[in-house]
């Protein structure tokens, strides 16, 4: 072969390389294309199952408000419990003293004393002390728990001063914030119906709360009555309406969810002649346990539901709540891994419950750096997955938007459904007939509380446009979402005040 030849065939060489190559690449590329469009398959699907439409919406607010008159018409009449609370009588101001709360039912628990001044908004000082509950307490005895309460209260107590110890005729009285389903017997008392946000100590379920408790400060030699047992959504209500009288319900959106509000004593028909001074009672919805068909669901819904200790129980919880929302993203990037290698090599920490907690997804979420530093962060400390690209970082933003944004909207949905209930929608009630035009709306408060909705921006902004959304700007001008500060606690103080043995006439008609 001459020289030419050589150089032909060398050429012929380096061309078939330049090619084999360029297919490997091109192949390549083929094969990333097809994955990620897998994984956006993945993510269409979840974007439309999570799919939140203004008139979705208000098929639910109509069988949330369907729903309340269902559980208040008979016992075990629909999902909603609609528990009575026996707090006839909110707080007026004119409750004076220190008082005392122990709150048990998120991640933390807290003590508090709170010196009311016997004006209306007149919290002279309160003083909170906060502590993780310690998770081996969540699912051990009921006697170690009360213990550890009772231990947290008494180093309360003795840290504090002479100078607000109680006249020695009087004994210190305590409101219990429970928050939990409960039984009430009166407004101090009640039987755990069952447990709820990881807690599971089944020896407790049936039995009364305030005894337990109450036996626990006993064995310490800690001389305190339970004046009051309460829900957290009741704390709050007592609270909201301390500050502004227009508060009719109160919602909290934290580690679970619930909500309760004020209605009239014969529309609570399973109670036939359940008489009140005021005509009204507080009703403890358990909207957690809420369900519909309109509700829009996931596959990932319906597996963490299935894995959880507690299946077809607290459906709306599960879509909402701080305790789960980090969990249904966690299941959505596990099957993303599992279509493509986006995330690259699997993570074992991928298929680990909760370890995606919610505050870690709101973090990403509200990752506002170009390069989405903090959501490159969490990925690598928390799950394991590091040297994950910017395209895959947004993907992670946006299945955590979907999520979220789904929770805000039924969450709204179900407090446009209260309203709806007690006639403040605009509609003039669930069976009126009257237009919204002949309707003139009155101010209308829902005190609320939560990590999410506190502290989570993103969450709180898509829950109030949700809200305008589905009643319109001139009836949702009217309605006001109240934040309020400890208010699951200070409420129990307050309402343990207002049910004090020691008090004369502290109370107001609702
Ligand atoms: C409980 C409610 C409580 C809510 C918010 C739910 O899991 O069942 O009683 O009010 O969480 O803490």
């Amino acid at each position: 072969m001459g020289r030419r030849g050589v150089v032909a065939v060398a050429a012929v060489g380096v061309a078939v390389a330049a090619c084999v190559v360029a297919g490997v690449v091109v192949g390549k590329r083929v094969k990333s294309r097809r994955k990620w469009k897998r994984v956006m398959g993945v993510l269409r699907e979840l974007e439309e199952g999570c799919e939140t439409t203004v008139s979705r919406l208000r098929q639910v607010v109509d069988a949330m408000a369907v729903e309340m008159h269902a559980g208040l018409a008979s016992e075990g009449g629909s999902k909603l419990k609609m528990l009575l609370t026996f707090v006839d009588n909110l707080p007026t101001g004119s409750e004076k003293g220190i008082y005392y709360a122990l709150d048990l039912g998120g991640t933390n628990f807290r003590v508090l004393r709170v010196q009311l001044g016997g004006q209306r908004s007149s919290i002279l000082s309160s003083d909170v002390e906060r502590q993780p509950i310690p998770p081996e307490l969540m699912t051990g005895t009921s006697e170690d728990l009360f213990d550890f309460i009772a231990s947290a209260l008494q180093q309360f107590v003795e840290k504090e001063g002479n100078g607000s110890e109680p006249p020695p005729i009087r004994r210190r009285e305590l409101g219990f914030t429970f928050s939990f389903p409960v039984k009430q017997t009166s407004v101090s008392s009640g039987i755990l119906i069952k447990w709820t946000k990881g807690f599971a100590i089944e020896s407790m379920v049936g039995q009364e709360v305030t005894e337990s408790l109450q036996r626990a400060l006993d064995k310490r030699g800690l001389d305190m009555r339970v004046a009051a047992l309460v829900n957290d959504t009741v704390g709050t209500l007592a609270l909201g309406h301390y500050h502004d009288e227009d508060t009719v319900a109160a919602v909290i959106i934290g580690t679970g969810t619930n909500a309760c509000y004020l209605e009239r004593t014969d529309a609570i028909i399973k109670c036939q002649g359940l008489l009140t001074t005021s005509g009204g009672m507080v009703v403890n919805m358990e909207w957690g346990n809420f369900w519909s068909s309109h509700l829009p669901r996931t596959s990932y819904d319906i597996d963490l539901d299935a894995e959880s200790p507690n299946p077809n129980d607290q459906g709306f919880e599960k879509m909402i709540s701080g305790m789960y929302l980090g969990d249904i993203v966690r299941r959505v990037i596990l099957r993303m891994s599992e279509e493509s290698d986006i995330f690259g090599p699997a993570s074992s920490r991928l298929s680990m419950a909760f370890i995606l907690r919610t505050p870690l997804m709101a973090a990403m979420h509200e990752d506002d750096s170009p390069e989405l530093t903090e959501v490159a962060r969490i990925l690598n400390d928390v799950l394991e997955i590091p040297d994950v690209p910017l395209k895959v970082r947004k993907l992670i933003v946006k299945i955590c938007d979907v999520v979220t944004r789904r929770a805000a909207r039924l969450a709204a949905a179900g407090i446009v459904g209260i309203l709806k209930k007690i006639g403040r929608d605009g509609s003039g009630g669930i069976s009126s007939g009257r237009s919204r035009s002949d309707i003139r709306m009155r101010r209308t408060v829902v005190a609320i509380e939560g990590g999410l909705y506190s502290s989570y921006t993103l969450f709180r902004e898509y829950l109030h446009e949700a809200l305008t959304d589905i009643l319109g700007d001139d009836i949702a001008q009217h309605v006001i979402l109240m934040v309020t500060e400890d208010g699951s606690g200070i409420g129990a103080a307050l309402l343990a005040a207002s049910h004090s043995s020691y008090s004369v006439d502290t109370v107001q008609p609702l």
